[in-house]
């Protein structure tokens, strides 16, 4: 198989070499791309009279035609011809004769592979940002339906404060909110044409880069085309907003295994989003929350992986730089599965109310109101913390609730203290009465879930 850039050479490359340098077993992924491409590139050459109008119509009818073959499964990538764009250039020539060799005047595989990545990038950070709303949006409506169940809140995994679920699962719209626009953010640099770059200095042939920005449906032009073929952070930015949205989907998952734990006793995953264990008959796991969770692992190291790669490269393109597509690759295809499989397991939740609502109410979880009753009668929050905290240590010893103390009891530590102290004791009313901006009171929660309903609507 002859190369593309056989001329300087007089011997054949070696057979190890060629598997230790090729790509095309990977990046043929971004075939679509290379011939998006290629079309745009060829109809500007045209449209400069770079090269003829029926040679550039050759070109396009011939992508088409690969195009169709490689979508139906005909089309053979060969490893010798190194990766997508030399495989895919070299059977245009087979396929149309000379005119194919005109394409690829004024470009290199180094601009080409750079506008690859961004059209493919590009295509992908948009399907993921649907998919983590579409997250937001079951979320959302499980906190709906469930609204007015109580549960612990927790700060150090120690019970602290009763909240509402819906207001728990809200937070999770939020940080999934952040995800969404950071990947959006993250798509306002991939959108920059980097074709017509070149290798590195540009080209002498008058090319016109800003008619094939307009046909691939870039915002703008690179400005400088050393860097252009140099730069990855576009891929970087990919990755890092994947590593810190999968750390969330991780979070949630983590609590998912929690909360499914006989101890804990908050959920029930149904029986077809749970595995078993091939000895314990008694066994429903939650496999697919710990995969989510341990999937985590090679989102972080794919973004290591290319800062790694990155880091010593001497301007301009260096091959080094081929080895940005599998983190890339894998991160797509795992961020991408976990959202899929989540979105699906969340409705299969059942949520325990009564348990859920019980343990709210335990562990001196409404202590801060008491603190907050003895603030309200005119007491410095401080010394009403030191009472609180007394009275707490009396309930230990003693093995009581705060609940189950007679007023005479409490009243022993602050004459403050008066009947209305048991309200203010209930788990319900602690929630109901935490109206301050972003609290978990159902009114504030409520508020919340309406602004989510119209934002998520539009
Ligand atoms: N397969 C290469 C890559 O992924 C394409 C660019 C090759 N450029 C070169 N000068 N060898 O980076």
């Amino acid at each position: 198989m002859k190369k593309p850039w056989a001329g300087r050479f007089k011997q054949k490359t070696s057979g190890l070499v060629e598997s230790f340098t090729e790509s095309v077993s990977f990046d043929s992924r971004l075939w679509k791309h290379d011939i998006a491409g290629s079309i745009a590139h060829a109809k500007m050459l045209s449209k400069q009279k770079i090269i003829p109008k029926k040679d550039a119509s050759a070109i396009v009818k011939g992508l088409e035609k690969i195009a169709k073959e490689i979508a139906t499964g005909r089309f053979r990538f060969k490893k010798e011809l190194e990766d997508v764009h030399m495989n895919i250039e070299s059977a245009l020539t087979n396929k149309i004769g000379a005119a194919g060799k005109k394409l690829h005047t004024a470009r290199s595989r180094n601009d080409q592979v750079a506008l690859d990545l961004r059209l493919y990038l590009r295509e992908e950070t948009g399907g993921i940002t649907s998919l983590i709303l579409e997250i937001q949006k079951s979320l959302l409506k499980i906190a709906e339906k469930n609204a007015d169940i109580l549960m612990p809140g927790y700060t150090h995994m120690q019970r602290a404060q009763p909240v509402l679920l819906s207001h728990h699962l809200l937070a999770y719209i939020e940080m999934l909110q952040r995800d969404r626009s950071r990947f959006e953010d993250c798509m306002k640099r991939m959108d920059v044409l980097p074709l017509g770059s070149c290798a590195l200095a540009g080209t002498t042939l008058p090319i016109d880069r800003a008619s094939v920005a307009k046909e691939l449906g870039f915002s703008s032009v690179s400005k400088n085309s050393i860097d252009s073929v140099s730069d990855r952070d576009f891929a970087i930015e990919f990755l890092s907003c994947s590593s810190v949205c999968i750390m969330h989907l991780s979070r949630l998952a983590e609590e998912l295994v929690l909360w499914s734990s006989e101890e804990f006793g908050f959920i029930e995953i149904s029986d077809t989003f749970t595995t078993g264990s091939s000895i314990m008959p008694q066994k429903k796991n939650p496999d697919v929350a710990e995969l989510i969770r341990g999937k985590t692992g090679r989102v972080f190291g794919s973004l290591i992986a290319l800062l790694t790669i990155m880091k010593g490269l001497p301007l301009s393109y260096n091959r080094d730089m081929q080895e940005d597509k599998q983190p890339v690759f894998d991160t797509v295809d795992t961020i991408k599965s976990c959202l899929e499989i989540l979105n699906k397991m969340l409705p299969e939740i059942k949520f325990n109310a009564l348990r859920m609502r019980t343990t709210a109410g335990e562990g001196f979880s409404t202590a801060t109101d008491l603190a907050e009753y003895l603030v309200k009668k005119g007491m410095p929050f401080r010394e009403a913390h030191e009472i609180t905290g007394r009275i707490v240590l009396y309930c230990i010893n003693s093995n009581k609730d705060l609940i189950s103390l007679e007023l005479k009891e409490l009243r022993a530590f602050s004459l403050n203290i008066s009947r209305d102290i048991y309200t203010a004791l209930e788990p319900a009313e602690s929630v109901k009465k935490r109206t301050s901006y972003g609290g978990t009171s159902p009114s504030e929660v409520k508020r919340q879930i309406k602004q989510y309903r119209q934002m998520f609507r539009k």
